[in-house]
This record gives structure tokens, C-alpha cells and sequence, in this order.
């Protein structure tokens, strides 16, 4: 059975882009593969957060986690602080990265800026989601665009402590949507949705109420054309409004196109969030049920059990290889 490795970090609030490019993804690969699903709450302390609501925010991505359907029955789903096997894998590929690989990494470039008050952690940030997709023997792990560059980093490096050290690990393959691999911001369409964007105008949240989703997508920016078709560079706006609705709906791009031709934009922003609540309010009546339930801190001790039993196998196996063991 193959295996399948994927994380969301507990910090701002989980939005479409996050949900369309990964935890949509997660689902179906439950029932052909073993997967873990992690929340990655050591990447959140790269940049300074508040402690008490890290710990609330992990607790909401778990409770997220369940209420999308993934399943504690047939998934590994735990908190990766709780497993301090990532930690100290990280710091053994460390050792085999380089500086300049690390300083390409568009994500450090990004929030780091060359600043010399940016943390070392965020730094090597990309060492530890190397850590922990190698320390499960990972075959396929679905992500959303903007970690390509990540996951590329993680196969060089399992590759160079193969050839280095002997074969420790498998080389992991991403798995990439088409569509929704990329939800651009609704604010401004030339840039992924992010967690982190100052407007909350830039992003529907999962939690958001129906009519606060009708208002963001009423706020959309299109262009100053008016007709509906999908170009992502030259009409990102629009194109990007026809994505979230065709991955909400399982309508295709072309027949959304057809069906729209000689309407406004105006329609297709109603309509596109019309979908999204469809998909969000039951999702929301999951979610309330689930953190009511106290069953989330049971299912991440069991996760984290689990987790830590596969992993071990494989960090003993990096440090026998390096002499450490
Ligand atoms: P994070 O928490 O930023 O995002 C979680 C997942 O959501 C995807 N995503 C998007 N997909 C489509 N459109 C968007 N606008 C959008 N924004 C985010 C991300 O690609 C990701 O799949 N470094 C990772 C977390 C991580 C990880 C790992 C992932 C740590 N270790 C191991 C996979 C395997 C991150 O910050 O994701």
C-alpha cells in the first residue's frame, strides 16, 4: 500500500485555496493509501505567535480535519510537535543541505526578505517538511502549488543522504492539482489566497458565515471586460472565480463557460459563492459537532502514538547510517 504524507500549519485561518488544493485532495486518498495528516505547529514558530492561540488553532485544524471527512479510523491524523522525531530528523538533513539551496527557496525570500532579524527557523523551514515527509517512507503527498519548490528540496535531499549515507529513504513524489492547485487571492487575483494577507477580503475562511461569503465574493476583483471566459493570466479575476466554482460544484471549466456565456459577472459571483456555501454548511455543522464532542484530544494522542511508532523505524535507521547508532 502506498503511503501518503501531507501538513497544514495552525496559523491564520484555513481557507478555500487551503481546502481546494489540499484537504480536498486528502479525502479519496484515504481509501487507496495509508496516509498521515499533519499539523505542522513547529513550522508555525518560525515567525514569533501568541502561545495560547498556536494551541487553539491546532486544536481548530484537527477539528477541521475531521469535519472535512478525513477519517482517524483510516487515517493517521496528529500534531507534529508530538512526535520529536521530526525534530531531531531535521536537524540530521540539516547537516546534509546546503546554504544556497535553502537561500533559493522562494518562501524564505518572500517573508524573510534578507531581513537579518528573520529567524534561523525560517530558514530552514523547508528541512523540517523534508523531515517530516521522509521520516514516513512517503510515496505521493498532495499539496498545493506554492509547495513545488518545497517538495523538489525534499527529494534532492533523500536522494543526497541515499548516496551519501546508503538507501534510508524513499524519494516522495508530489501530488498537484490541475484546477485548484493555485486559488488566487479574491482581493487581488494576481496573488495566491493567503492566510496571511492583511484584507480578509483576500480570503473566504472555512468557518465564515453564508452571508459573509456573498459578501467577499460581491467584492471580488474582475476586470473591466464583461465577458466570461477562463484565462488565468489575462483574466485572473474571473478565471479564478470559475475555478473555485467548478472545483465546488464538480462542473467542468468549459461547461460553466458555456452555460455562463452573455451573463454577467455579477451571476457568476453570486453563483460561485452560492457553491461554496453548499460545500461549507454542512462542513461547519461537522465542525461545531466535532469540537463539541471531546474527541479531538483523544484522536491526536492515538495519531501521535502511531505516528511515533512508523517514523522510529526510519530515524534509527538515519542514524545507524550516520554513525550515530
Ligand atoms: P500551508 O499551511 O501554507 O498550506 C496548507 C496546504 O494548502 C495549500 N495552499 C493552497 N492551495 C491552493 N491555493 C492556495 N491559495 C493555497 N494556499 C495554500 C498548500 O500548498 C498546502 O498544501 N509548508 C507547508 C506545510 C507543511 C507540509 C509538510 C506540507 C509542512 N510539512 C509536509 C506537505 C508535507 C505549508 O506551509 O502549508
Amino acid at each position: 500500500m502506498k503511503r501518503v504524507f501531507s501538513g497544514i500549519q495552525p496559523t491564520g485561518n484555513i481557507h478555500l485555496g487551503n481546502y481546494i488544493g489540499a484537504l480536498k485532495q486528502f479525502i479519496p486518498l484515504q481509501e487507496e493509501a495509508e496516509c498521515f495528516f499533519c499539523i505542522v505547529n513547529l513550522h508555525a514558530l518560525t515567525i514569533p505567535r501568541d502561545p495560547e492561540e498556536l494551541r487553539q488553532k491546532t486544536r481548530k485544524v484537527a477539528g477541521l480535519y475531521l469535519a472535512v471527512g478525513l477519517d482517524p479510523n483510516k487515517s493517521t491524523l496528529f500534531v507534529q510537535s508530538h512526535n520529536p522525531a521530526h525534530s531531531e530528523a531535521a536537524w540530521l538533513l540539516q547537516c546534509v543541505t546546503r546554504m544556497g539551496e535553502l537561500s533559493r527557496m522562494t518562501q524564505y525570500k518572500d517573508k524573510g526578505k534578507g531581513s537579518d532579524s528573520a529567524t534561523a527557523g525560517l530558514f530552514s523551514y523547508p528541512v523540517l517538511q523534508a523531515a517530516d515527509i521522509l521520516l514516513y517512507q512517503t510515496d505521493i503527498v498532495p499539496v498545493g502549488e506554492d509547495q513545488k519548490q518545497h517538495l523538489e528540496l525534499s527529494r534532492d535531499l533523500a536522494q543526497r543522504f541515499n548516496g551519501q549515507y546508503g538507501d534510508v529513504f524513499k524519494v516522495p513524489e508530489p501530488k498537484i492539482g490541475k484546477t485548484g492547485a493555485r486559488i488566487m487571492g479574491l482581493d487581488h487575483p494576481e496573488k495566491k489566497m493567503s492566510k496571511s494577507a492583511d484584507s480578509e477580503y483576500n480570503r473566504i475562511e472555512l468557518l465564515d458565515e453564508p452571508d459573509k461569503i456573498v459578501k467577499k465574493f460581491k467584492r471580488a476583483v474582475t476586470d473591466s471586460e464583461n465577458e466570461i471566459y477562463y484565462d488565468p493570466e489575462n483574466k485572473p479575476g474571473v478565471s479564478n472565480l470559475l475555478a473555485i466554482y467548478s472545483e465546488m460544484s464538480g462542473e467542468s471549466i468549459e461547461s460553466l463557460v458555456n452555460r455562463y456565456q452573455g451573463k454577467g459577472y455579477g451571476h457568476l459571483k453570486l453563483d460561485t459563492a452560492e457553491a461554496v456555501i453548499q460545500v461549507l454548511k454542512p462542513l461547519q455543522e461537522r465542525y461545531e459537532k466535532v469540537m463539541e464532542s471531546g474527541e479531538v484530544e483523544r484522536i491526536l494522542s492515538e495519531g501521535g502514538q502511531r505516528a511515533r511508532e512508523v517514523s522510529y523505524q526510519t530515524l534509527l535507521n538515519m542514524q545507524q547510517a550516520m554513525g550515530l547508532a
